[in-house]
């Protein structure tokens, strides 16, 4: 399939401290996920979704568009920061590293991919049963390079961030037949509640305890999507921003099911939602670099003919060590 355009997500996590007060330190930040949480892997596998070249990476070390959709390091490089662990974390497929490298941080995400595998096929993105799979693979590397108590000490302190969603809805939903003439909106919500339900238990099933879920952000103020509105003067979509805010209902009811029934789990979801919104209705509280940026990228939609996503996630640094 052609490739058209992925979805803008500026994903902003706003760093809490999540885990960090249950007196256990995190010795590794595993994540799966989309663009929001890529770092190249898109590089290492057949996909036109990729981001390994210019504007990307500018403001990255020695300016290296690495394959993160950024101007620089994404969220989970910050957060990895904020753990004190390392300044950024690289993509399973890069064959640059290793397990050495790994054992303290790995990314699976993969640009285009979703909860649902259908959306994953439209990008040619890696579907999230094919992370989880790599997942696996890393265990395997894990226990050899660190021996088998280690390994799973590792495995079950380590913080997991599932950054996931937007594609499934704006590139897949609203943008292909398919799944619109199988589902209503509602009962299509509630499916992918389903899936990443399935998500958390398998990991769980793997040793996985400290779960950080994302949920979605305002989606209709993403840049592309008000870069395509061109009826309502750019605005952001409310429809679209309605939605964002419905699956997060749906993804806190969860959370608080998961952890009854769950035993030992630990689950979190971080209010990307709350902190897009606020960035852009008070820019000024986050420095003038968003405002720029955020602007700029708009701009870069509405006058870059072949359509390549640009994405700036922006972690909000003042923040991030609240
Ligand atoms: C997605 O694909 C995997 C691998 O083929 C399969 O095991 C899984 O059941 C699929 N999920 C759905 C919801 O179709
Ligand atoms: C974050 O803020 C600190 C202190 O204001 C500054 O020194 C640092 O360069 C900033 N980091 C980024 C990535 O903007």
């Amino acid at each position: 399939m052609r490739y058209k355009t992925l979805p803008c997500l500026i994903l902003i996590l706003k760093f809490q401290i999540l885990f960090a007060n249950v007196g256990a330190k995190v010795p590794a930040i595993i994540v799966f996920g989309d663009s929001s949480v890529d770092a190249g892997n898109n590089n290492f596998i057949p996909t036109l979704a990729r981001s390994n070249f210019q504007p990307y990476g500018r403001d990255f070390e020695g300016g290296i568009p690495t394959g993160r959709f950024s101007n620089g390091r994404i969220s989970t490089d910050f957060i990895s920061e904020g753990f004190g662990i390392k300044s950024n974390i690289p993509a399973y497929l890069d064959p640059t590293y290793s397990i050495k490298d790994f054992a303290t941080g790995v990314t699976f995400a993969s640009a285009g991919t979703g909860f649902d595998n259908v959306t994953a096929n439209i990008a040619s993105a890696i579907p999230l049963w094919k992370e989880v799979e790599y997942f696996k693979d890393f265990q395997k590397k894990l226990i050899n390079f660190q021996g088998k108590n280690k390994a799973r000490t590792t495995t079950r302190e380590s913080l997991y961030i599932l950054s996931l969603g937007t594609n499934d809805f704006l590139e897949n939903y609203y943008l292909i037949p398919g799944r619109s003439s199988e589902f209503t909106i509602e009962e299509y919500q509630n499916f992918l509640i389903g899936l990443a339900e399935k998500f958390v238990l398998d990991i769980y099933k793997l040793g996985a305890r400290k779960i950080l879920l994302t949920g979605l952000t305002a989606m209709g103020c993403l840049p592309l999507e008000r870069a395509r509105n061109i009826m309502s003067g750019h605005a952001c979509r409310e429809d679209y921003n309605k939605l964002g805010r419905d699956f997060n209902v749906k993804f806190h009811s969860l959370m608080d099911k998961l952890t009854k029934e769950v035993r030992g789990i630990k689950l979190a979801i971080s209010d990307v939602y709350g902190i897009l919104v606020d960035a852009i209705e008070n820019p000024h509280l986050y420095g003038k670099y968003f405002h720029f940026v955020f602007t700029f990228e708009i701009l870069i939609h509405l006058y870059d003919k072949s359509l390549i996503r640009i994405s700036v996630p922006i972690v909000l640094n003042s923040t991030l060590r609240n």
